[in-house]
């Protein structure tokens, strides 16, 4: 089994970035906690950030080759803006599940909209860090429903 974690723009500054909404757990951390979950499950997980859009739909058609099973999405910024992410996920046909730290349904009216939604399995908003790893149980429950 194969997970991608791809993080957007300005999620590399977690842990000082606006840490009464985003919390102070870093991005390493939260990295470090999908590979632990996933290696106890025998899972192959990658995690790749970026703050160029061109570079995460590069991954993502990557993904397919390498014949990625499932992915988990914060696009961060992008959320609200790419149709080329989003047809990057459509393209190579890679069930996702989209997370966000804060709830963006609690902020400004411009992060109400997702380009992303109505084409996840599921969204997870505003439960923090640990949404991220709520999304890989998920993941690995669809994947392989006896072992998780
Ligand atoms: C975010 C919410 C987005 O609106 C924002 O642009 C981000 C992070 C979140 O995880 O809460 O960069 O995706």
């Amino acid at each position: 089994t194969r997970l991608l974690v791809l993080h957007g723009p300005n999620l590399n500054l977690l842990g000082t970035r606006e840490p009464e909404v985003y919390g102070r757990v870093t991005l390493q951390q939260i990295d470090q906690a999908l590979s632990k979950r996933a290696a106890q499950a025998g899972a192959e997980l990658t995690s790749f950030q970026s703050n160029h859009e061109g570079a995460l739909v590069d991954r993502i058609q990557a993904a397919r080759a390498e014949k990625v099973d499932f992915v988990l999405i914060n696009p961060a910024a992008y959320t609200h803006t790419s149709v080329a992410i989003r047809d990057a996920l459509a393209g190579v046909g890679i069930p996702f599940v989209e997370i966000h730290l804060s709830n963006v349904h609690r902020r400004e009216p411009f992060r109400h909209h997702s380009y992303f939604s109505d084409q996840a399995e599921g969204v997870i908003c505003g439960l923090g860090w640990k949404g991220y790893l709520y999304a890989l149980e998920f993941a690995l429950d669809r994947l392989a429903p006896d072992t998780g």
